[in-house]
């Protein structure tokens, strides 16, 4: 996706933002152009205060001068504008490429609405393509990841289910925890998948967001298409 794309995703995306709308800040490198569009209009007097996804966006949008809260002292958000690895007709996403599918998906439940930005090379027939990312505790990672090829198996699912970065110097989450991520090819039945997950103890989140996203912008060479709306 060229950032042009991206830009152009994310541009769309902020005519949605209204004065005085808390706002979740997504994660990752389309959301890293919405925060700079953002941090423009903000110094152009637009009042907004943001609760971050992670870390790294937290970083940015200080740097730019971006007006930021938390969950703690504002639970309850207007919207969150993020990106997604893979988007299907029906909204349902893949996230987590970058990592912070926890954090990102702890601000799109505090939130009212998301809008997803990305460009069309994102949206797919099926979920899957992308390896799912499954957000674990260390504390028994050879027992999870049996549980969750397990889970896997009894749903017809299979692939390679890695952990991200590698033994030796393993990918650690904002939160300390670590990522498998699930190469299934194709999740025909995203919810089951969920519920499956969900009920591992050593899992901690999987990147599945379903009903989450109301807004897609879709940023093409011809132009940014909407889908849906808040
Ligand atoms: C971060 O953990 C992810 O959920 C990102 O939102 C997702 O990977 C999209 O990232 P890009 O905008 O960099 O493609």
């Amino acid at each position: 996706m060229s950032v042009e794309l991206k830009i152009e995703a994310a541009r769309a995306a902020l005519t949605l933002v209204r004065d005085g709308m808390r706002l979740g800040i997504g994660t990752g490198s389309t959301a890293d152009e919405f925060i700079r569009l953002l941090a423009d209009k903000v110094k152009d007097g637009l009042q907004i205060t943001g609760v971050p996804t992670s870390i790294k966006t937290k970083n940015l949008c200080e740097e730019l001068g971006i007006p930021l809260s938390t969950l703690e002292v504002m639970p309850e958000l207007d919207l969150v504008i993020d990106g997604a690895d893979e988007v299907d007709a029906e909204f349902q996403l893949i996230k987590g490429g970058g990592g912070a599918l926890l954090r990102e998906k702890i601000v799109a439940h505090a939130s009212k609405a998301m809008a997803v930005i990305a460009d069309e090379s994102k949206l797919v027939d099926t979920l899957g393509a992308f390896p799912l990312p499954i957000e674990v505790n260390k504390f028994g990672l050879a027992a999870t990841h049996t549980a969750i090829s397990t889970v896997a198996s009894k749903l017809g699912l299979s692939g390679e289910i890695s952990l991200r970065g590698g033994e030796v110097s393993p990918f650690e989450t904002d939160g300390g925890h670590l990522i498998l991520d699930a190469s299934f090819g194709h999740i025909p039945d995203a919810s089951a998948l969920s519920k499956e997950l969900l009920e591992i103890p050593g899992v901690v989140e999987h990147g599945l967001f379903l009903g989450y996203a109301k807004v897609v912008f879709l940023a093409s060479p011809d132009g940014v298409k909407q889908l849906g709306h808040l």
